[in-house]
């Protein structure tokens, strides 16, 4: 045996009898290190005549191989038997303290938009979705509103571009086209969503929430609507009975238009909603012009129906006391914490939302 080859089974001894990653580490860079085995025999090859560079340096090549095969098989073998140690000696402390962690609160928007939702889904309508970002026409035009309306100023209106063509939604009311586009009569929808107006004091915030109603069918009348408000208005608030009233108003999508009030008195500071001598107005409604349902492919000599828009956040204040609409918006945990609703699922140990 050469002194090369005793060299090279002394390393492989080495290998095989490693007791751990570190101690092959070590060896590792015996070998394959810049001054380790292998490049110190390479280094010795200059001196050699060319055919005996050519025969020594394949006989290290090959030394090389084995070495870094038998290596690998090592540090593997070695890995998988530290891993399984480890697990043995971790095991769970049953006696320490839970983590303590929170969860999140459901905003009251999100809440009262699933009330609505539910409410609605036990008479039959179904959940649709339309864009935030608009265009013009099914904002505005195809819903029959004049080139001189003033919803289409810049003061209340976001527009995206500045021809004027693309906008933020300032209601939810586009979605009513967009369904019967892409579908057939009878249409029965609701349509939640955030719509946008330049506005802001205590009851208005430059995005709001609204939810839109749209019943299309062929004998839809002002009774269907006037029965759908009453029970969604008794639902909603947990009352048996409401006052509520339609005045005559005026959108450029429905006619007749109406806005819906209901009747409310304030108790020791609170309000009581459903009886009383004031007023407050909570929606409009009306029945679809026809311009809207030609706009939207929808015969008006065969079909008709009632459409309305809900202020989801004028809602929650309502129901759920609060005052100031802005706070909704301003991501304050503490705020969420008081007026937000805990998930169906809490955990056993949640300690609320704020630490
Ligand atoms: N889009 C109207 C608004 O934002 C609300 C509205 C009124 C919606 C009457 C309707 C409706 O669907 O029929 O002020």
């Amino acid at each position: 045996m050469s002194d090369f080859e005793k060299l090279i089974n002394r390393f492989k001894d080495k290998i095989n009898n490693a007791h751990n990653s570190l101690e092959l580490d070590k060896i590792r860079s015996e070998i394959f290190g810049k001054s380790g085995l292998i490049n110190t025999e390479f280094k010795k090859l200059g001196s050699l005549s060319p055919d005996d560079k050519k025969k020594i340096a394949s006989e290290i090549n090959n030394a090389k191989q084995e070495l870094t095969k038998l290596f690998n098989q090592k540090s593997t073998g070695l890995q998988d038997t530290e891993i399984d140690e480890q697990l043995k000696k971790e095991k769970d402390d049953v006696t320490l303290p839970e983590k303590d962690f929170s969860i999140g609160k459901i905003h009251p928007v999100s809440q009262v938009i699933d009330e609505i939702s539910s409410i609605f889904s036990e008479i039959g309508f179904s959940v649709e979705e339309g864009p935030d970002v608009e265009s013009e026409y099914y904002n505005f035009t195809a819903l029959n509103t004049p080139e001189n309306h003033p919803a289409k100023d810049m003061h209340d209106t976001f527009y995206i571009e500045e021809n004027m063509k693309t906008l933020l939604r300032t209601h939810t009311s586009p979605v009513q086209v967009r369904t019967m586009l892409k579908g057939k009569p009878p249409f029965k929808i609701i349509a939640p969503g955030r719509t946008y107006r330049s506005d802001s004091d205590q009851t208005h915030t430059p995005m709001f929430h609204q939810l839109e109603g749209l019943h299309i069918d062929k004998n839809i009348t002002m009774g269907h609507l006037k029965g759908c408000l009453n029970y969604f208005i008794k639902e909603f608030f947990e009352i048996n009975k409401i006052k509520m009233r339609f005045r005559p108003s005026h959108f450029p999508f429905t006619e007749p238009s109406a806005e819906v009030d209901i009747g409310y008195r304030i108790e020791n500071n609170k309000i009581i909603i459903g009886e009383g001598d004031k007023w407050l107005e909570i929606l409009g409604c009306g029945m679809v012009h026809p311009n809207v349902l030609k706009n939207s492919k929808v015969d008006p000599n065969k079909y008709q129906g009632f459409a309305f828009g809900i202020g989801i956040d004028r809602l929650a204040m309502l129901k759920y006391g609060i005052n100031d609409l802005r706070s909704f918006f301003e991501c304050d945990y503490r705020w969420l914490n008081y007026y937000g609703f805990d998930p169906l699922d809490v955990p056993t140990n949640y300690r609320g939302l704020s630490k």
